[in-house]
């Protein structure tokens, strides 16, 4: 049985794919639970509304997509559709987020509570890639919030290091984040650890980082993929073991889905580090 305040949802999906929605509307309604109100306008009759997750929204069109805010208008990141908003005089301009391109955005579109990258806060992210999920984080966190992208991979990394020339607040690192020692003078204490390694040993390497960089109280945010872990073992076996890993290192997992349709035997698990012992008596 779980703990209380702990449970896994088995299926992050819910409420069916709209009928047969295909990649480019993505499936379901990206509000979540209850998406924002107070939307403007834009080209060819698509609406901006705030998503429920701060620094996240979504295009209602013909198709609804999740989208961000570009950091950097006028430039694509890796070949995504742009929308442009007028708002008042002001134009302004949105990035589609593929859910298929990114656990991220597969977790936000399952209903997935809290992200912990609000406008202004501070990412540790491993596992970067070229920089696709990393672009809309650091369109996320916005100006004035930063996002240690770490990534082992040369040929990945340049493309992050050029996506990151134009993004100020990405601070590219290319280190094998088994070796936060090797980053520390660059890294400072964050908000929130974000991972998506996929190598076996990722609940250690997110401890590791979590011990040199993440505040008490602050938040993780991992993906598993279960076939990375053990290919032989039942995925949900797999995300049992993983959980029970972090929480020996004080990561103390709050919530749990997978990322159907999206992704297949893939979970996110959110949770919060070395939380506050809670006062007795109160
Ligand atoms: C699944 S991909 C990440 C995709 C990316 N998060 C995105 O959404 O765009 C995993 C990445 O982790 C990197 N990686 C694996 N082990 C690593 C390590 N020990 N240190 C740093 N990066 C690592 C791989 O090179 C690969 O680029």
């Amino acid at each position: 049985m779980g703990k209380p305040g702990f449970s896994p949802r088995g299926g992050g999906f819910r409420g069916g794919r709209d009928g047969g929605g295909g990649r480019g509307g993505f499936g379901r309604s990206p509000g979540g639970r209850g998406g924002g109100r107070g939307g403007f306008k834009g080209g060819r009759n698509v609406i901006i509304e705030p998503h429920r997750h701060e620094g996240v929204f979504i295009a209602r069109g013909k198709e609804d997509a999740l989208v961000t805010l570009n950091m950097v208008p006028g430039e694509a990141v890796y070949g995504e559709k742009r929308i442009s908003v007028e708002e008042g005089e002001k134009k302004i301009e949105y990035r589609v987020w593929n859910p298929f391109r990114s656990k991220l955005a597969a977790a936000i579109l399952g209903g997935v509570d809290q992200i912990y990258m609000p406008p202004g806060s501070k990412v540790l992210y491993l596992g970067a890639a070229s920089g696709t999920t990393v672009s809309h984080v650091s369109d996320v966190v916005g100006p004035e919030g930063l996002v240690y992208a770490v990534e082992f991979s040369h040929r990945s990394g340049r493309d992050l290091l050029n996506m990151a020339k134009k993004r100020t607040n990405v601070i590219p690192i290319i280190e094998d984040a088994r070796h936060p020692h090797k980053y520390r003078m660059l890294v400072g204490m964050v908000d929130t650890v974000f991972a998506d390694v996929a190598q076996p040993d990722q609940a250690r390497i997110v401890a590791l980082n979590a011990q040199y960089f993440l505040k008490n109280g602050g938040h993780f945010v991992i993906s598993i993929k279960a076939s990375c872990i053990d290919s032989t073992a039942q995925p949900e076996a797999v995300f049992a073991s993983e959980v029970k890993k972090l929480q020996a290192d004080k990561l103390k997992p709050q919530e749990q889905i997978t990322l159907e349709p999206y992704e297949r035997d893939h979970a996110v698990v959110v949770g919060v580090y070395r939380p506050p012992p809670k006062s007795k008596g109160g």
